[in-house]
C-alpha cells in the first residue's frame, strides 16, 4: 500500500447545508496527521480543469457554521466520459494528489467509483445531500439542516392557512426520494403526506379529505417532487375538480431547501465523519461511503451506498393518519 501524502478534496452535485463543516474536519485531521491537502474546487469539473489549491488550517477557519460550500460545486456532464477522466487523471498526477474525498449524493460517488477504480487511486466518499437518500447512513449531512427548514416554513404557511380556512399543498425537494416530505410532514402536522416510495396515489388524500374533520380551518398536503402524481399544481388542480369548496392554495419551497447555517446535528454528523474519512485513507481503506448507522461510524461500498433506499417506516405514515384526526 503506498503512503498517503496529500490528499485532494471536493464537493459535487447539489449543494447542502454541513459540507463546509465536513471540509474543515477533513483539512484539519489531515494537518493533524502531517498530511497534505489539495482543495478541488467545482467538483469533477475543477478535476478535469486543475482548479485547485493547497489548503491549510487557515482555509477553514470560520466555516463551520456556514451553508454551501467554500469548495463550490457543480454536476458535471464531461466526467461521464473517458476522455474526461483522463484529463482529470493527469491533473491528479501533475497536483501530487495520493487520494481523494468526495463529498456529495449518488451521482458523486457513481463517479468516484469509476475513477478510483479506472486509475486505482483511493476514494472516499462522505455523504453530502439533503435528500437523505443513500444507503450506509441514518443521516445524510444537510438532511437535519434542510427538514428544520422546511418545518419553519410550513408552520408560517400554516399560520395564514388558517386566517383564510385554506388547504395548501407544499411541495419540497428530494429528487426521487420522500425522506424529507415524510419526516417535515409528521413534524408540521400535515394531514396528508406524498411520497414516490409508496406509490401513493391522490385517492388516499381524497378518502382523508372526505373522512376529516370538515370543521377543521386549514390543511396541509405534503409532497415531495417528481412523484408519479404529479407536481403541486396538478395536485392542486385535482383536489380542487374533486372538492370544489376548498379554497386551496400552492407553495413550492424550492431551493432554501438547500441553504442556510447547518444545524448542531449537521456540524457534528460531518465533523466525525470527516475525522473518519482521512483515518480511513491512511488505513487503507478506499471506494466506501462513510456514513453513520445507530450513531456509530460504518464503511459503506459505493456501489451499495448510491442503491437508493426505498425503505420507509410503515409507523410514520400511520403516525400521520393518526395524528391528524
Ligand atoms: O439532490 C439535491 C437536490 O436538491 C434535489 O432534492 C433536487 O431534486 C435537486 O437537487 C435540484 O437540483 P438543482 O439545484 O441542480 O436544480
Amino acid at each position: 500500500m503506498a503512503q498517503i501524502k496529500n490528499i485532494g478534496i471536493f464537493t459535487s452535485g447539489g449543494d447542502s447545508p454541513g459540507m463546509n463543516a465536513a471540509i474543515r474536519a477533513v483539512v484539519r485531521t489531515a494537518i493533524f496527521y502531517d498530511l497534505e491537502v489539495t482543495g478541488i474546487r467545482r467538483g469533477f469539473e475543477g478535476l478535469i480543469k486543475g482548479d485547485m489549491f493547497t489548503m491549510n488550517r487557515k482555509s477553514v477557519s470560520n466555516i463551520i457554521q456556514r451553508g454551501g460550500t467554500i469548495l463550490k460545486t457543480a454536476r458535471s456532464e464531461e466526467f461521464k466520459t473517458t476522455e474526461g477522466r483522463k484529463e482529470a487523471y493527469e491533473q491528479v498526477k501533475k497536483f501530487n494528489i495520493d487520494a481523494l474525498i468526495a463529498i456529495g449524493g449518488d451521482g458523486t460517488f457513481k463517479g468516484a467509483k469509476v475513477f478510483g477504480e479506472e486509475f486505482d487511486i483511493p476514494v472516499i466518499g462522505l455523504p453530502g445531500t439533503i435528500d437523505n437518500d443513500l444507503c450506509g447512513t441514518d443521516f445524510t449531512i444537510g438532511y437535519d439542516t434542510a427538514i428544520n427548514t422546511v418545518v419553519d416554513a410550513v408552520d408560517k404557511i400554516r399560520d395564514t392557512a388558517e386566517s383564510h380556512d385554506r388547504l395548501f399543498i407544499v411541495e419540497v425537494m428530494g429528487k426521487d426520494s420522500g425522506m424529507i416530505a415524510l419526516r417535515t410532514g409528521i413534524a408540521a402536522g400535515a394531514e396528508a403526506i406524498l411520497i414516490p416510495e409508496t406509490n401513493s396515489d391522490l385517492n388516499s388524500v381524497f378518502d382523508r379529505l372526505e373522512k376529516g374533520r370538515k370543521d377543521k380551518a386549514s390543511k396541509i398536503v405534503m409532497l415531495a417532487e417528481d412523484g408519479e402524481v404529479g407536481g403541486a399544481f396538478e395536485v392542486g388542480r385535482q383536489i380542487k375538480e374533486k372538492f370544489p369548496n376548498y379554497d386551496t392554495r400552492v407553495s413550492i419551497l424550492g431551493h432554501i431547501q438547500r441553504g442556510g447555517k447547518p444545524s448542531c446535528m449537521d456540524r457534528v454528523l460531518a465533523s466525525r465523519v470527516g475525522v473518519a474519512a482521512v483515518e480511513a485513507l491512511r488505513n487503507g481503506r478506499k471506494g466506501e461511503m462513510i456514513g453513520l448507522i445507530h450513531n456509530e461510524i460504518a464503511y459503506t461500498p459505493f456501489e451499495k451506498a448510491t442503491k437508493h433506499h426505498t425503505e420507509v417506516n410503515p409507523n410514520f405514515l400511520k403516525i400521520v393518519e393518526i395524528l391528524s384526526i
